[in-house]
């Protein structure tokens, strides 16, 4: 795992922008896989204006969404999907084929996890990640304490993610599940961003990186990672020592 230091938000936005052009430049059937999120807006906004900018030939590219409230249609402004859509599918222009997110108000979400696993393994597994990082330490909804074995599943939210994922609603939302891609998909993914931003996440990013590996931080199995990178800027890492 190497960590990356940028002087501030639109510096740490642009490498990550650059980076997901790069990849898809060397590999035009690249799979990424993207977190929603106030940490993605700005690397995801910047990257779609790089690829249209210059003409990136994107249509055989996969996009994966990370996650999703369980309970949350697409339509809610809240919700991944709608995120994903607005940030980054449509102004790209993408095709359906290419896009495979979570259904989270799908009547069996077990048949959404094989279906999201099929679609990794049929596609040749996950090129790059873009990953943010939650104040609990957890990588999508991989909670405190989840297996860092698990494929794509549903999980009961921890109390700090309920909280704090108030922020994405318009109005107070009952949370209580997350269905997600799991950690093993990250380990076998081919290169893994994850970023973070501002002053609030300084405590976590510096337990992720200085903490001993454990599920309690799930974000600290980046540490094992052979081509995981920590991309953050100075405010988030201002606690490392
Ligand atoms: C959310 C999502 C994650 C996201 C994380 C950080 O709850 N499940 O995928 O990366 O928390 O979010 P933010 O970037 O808004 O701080």
């Amino acid at each position: 795992m190497e960590t990356k230091t940028y002087p501030d938000y639109e510096t740490l936005s642009a490498a990550v922008a650059q980076i997901m052009c790069d990849n898809i430049r060397q590999k035009p059937t690249a799979v990424i896989c993207l977190a929603s999120g106030h940490t993605p807006l700005l690397p995801c906004r910047l990257f779609v204006q790089k690829a249209n900018d210059e003409h990136l030939h994107i249509s055989e590219a996969t996009f994966l969404g990370l996650d999703e409230w369980v309970g949350v249609p697409p339509e809610n402004e809240g919700s991944c999907h709608y995120f994903l859509y607005n940030t980054v599918f449509n102004p790209l222009g993408l095709q359906a084929g290419q896009i495979h997110v979570f259904n989270g108000m799908a009547e069996d979400l077990s048949i959404e996890c094989e279906t999201m696993d099929d679609v990794i393994e049929n596609n040749g597994g996950i090129d790059l990640m873009i990953v943010g990082i939650g104040m609990n330490g957890h990588i999508g909804f991989n909670e405190p304490g989840v297996p860092f074995n698990h494929l794509s599943h549903v999980i009961e939210l921890d109390k700090t993610t309920i909280e704090v994922g108030q922020k994405y609603f318009p109005a107070a939302t009952t949370l209580t599940k997350g269905i997600t891609i799991g950690l093993q998909h990250l380990m076998n993914a081919n290169k893994v961003l994850l970023i973070a931003n501002g002053e609030k996440k300084a405590a976590i990013i510096q337990q992720t990186i200085e903490s001993e590996v454990s599920n309690q931080i799930p974000a600290t199995i980046m540490q094992t990672h052979k081509n995981g990178i920590i991309m953050i800027d100075a405010a988030a890492s201002s606690l490392l020592s």
